[in-house]
């Protein structure tokens, strides 16, 4: 039976990126992009099956700012398939990007160098808004759209015989100190992006707990630093070309400079469940090993 893949943002980006790499792995696969923007998404789905002809490749289309949407998406699923073996929940904003010129200058003259560019920490505040169900946009974006759509996709997720994988785009920007609980949708912040991808990260381990024993299971992956149609717009382009020699030299010293989505997809496939399995095996099989040492040697002693 083919594999069945859905990828939230698949219309640009890590997402797009995303998407071909999954169908160069599995001509077979069954991937379903879930776009809200229904003719990018026809462009990508038929340049997807032009480059791979033995793939299914579909559409859902879906605004996870918007919830209704959500809940008809779900619906749609549901009754297209009958289980997804991965989810990538990866669309995701940070609107109206504000940098903070002081802290680029002072940071690129110091040892932080490295630690601000990959974490974006103290250069980036946003601009956020509510949406028509009067929450954060980026929190429901980010955050909470994806946690609606697991909820009503559990169906489709949850099967004891297999298990399902969900895999999040999270981001080094997240940080715990931007998160609060009094205020999870970080409405009296500045830094909703990085308050949204740490909240990804706790809703991941909620998730796990909440899950696993359904067969359900959730990991957080961060792209790395990339020029993608979300962080074209921190910087006018001049300075992006002005940045970008400093940041290729950078990439010696840090891996997190992944630079293109291309590069950026590699986190995310490397958690393949066959390799994860093996591993899980290997280790077994060490405990086992290391166990009979132990009991030899104390009994020897
Ligand atoms: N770029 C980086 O350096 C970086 C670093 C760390 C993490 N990330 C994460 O990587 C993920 C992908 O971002 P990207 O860099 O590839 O940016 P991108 O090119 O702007 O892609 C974002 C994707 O999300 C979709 N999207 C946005 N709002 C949506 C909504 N309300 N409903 C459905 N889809 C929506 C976009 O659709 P449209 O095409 O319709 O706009 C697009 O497909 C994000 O979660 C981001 O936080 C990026």
């Amino acid at each position: 039976m083919r594999k069945a893949v859905l990828v939230t943002g698949a219309s640009s980006g890590v997402g797009l990126a995303l998407c071909k790499r999954l169908l160069e792995e599995d001509h077979e696969l069954h991937l379903c992009l879930a776009c809200r923007n229904r003719s990018k998404a026809e462009a990508v789905c038929e340049a997807l099956l032009a480059s791979h002809p033995l793939a299914e490749v579909s559409i859902v289309q879906v605004d996870v700012s918007n919830l209704q949407s959500v809940f008809r998406a779900s619906e749609e699923l549901k009754q297209r398939f009958q289980r997804l073996d991965y989810v990538y929940l990866n669309a995701g904003i940070m609107p109206n990007p504000q940098l903070n010129i002081k802290a680029l200058f002072s940071g690129l003259f110091s040892r932080k160098v490295i630690h601000m560019f990959s974490t974006a920490e103290g250069l980036l505040t946003q601009e956020d808004q509510i949406t028509a169900d009067g929450l954060q946009e980026v929190f429901e974006t980010n955050v909470f759209g994806h946690f609606i759509l697991i909820q009503e996709l559990a169906p489709l997720l949850c099967h004891s015989d297999s298990p399902s994988q969900l895999i999040w785009t999270s981001s080094r920007n997240a940080r715990k100190s931007n998160f609060c609980l009094e205020d999870i949708q970080h409405s009296r912040g500045q830094e909703p992006y990085s308050s949204s991808k740490y909240a990804v990260d706790l809703l991941s381990v909620a998730v796990n707990r909440n899950f696993n024993s359904r067969g359900l299971y959730s990991s957080v992956v961060c792209p790395g630093t990339m020029v993608t149609n979300m962080t074209c717009g921190i910087l006018p382009p001049f300075v992006w070309t002005l940045l970008m020699p400093i940041i290729w030299l950078l990439r010696f010293f840090a891996n997190a400079f992944t630079l293109t989505p291309y590069n950026g997809t590699e986190a995310l496939m490397d958690l393949d469940e066959d390799t994860a399995e093996k591993f899980y095996q290997n280790l077994l099989e060490l405990e086992k090993h290391v166990r009979a040492t132990i009991q030899k040697r104390n009994h020897q002693s």
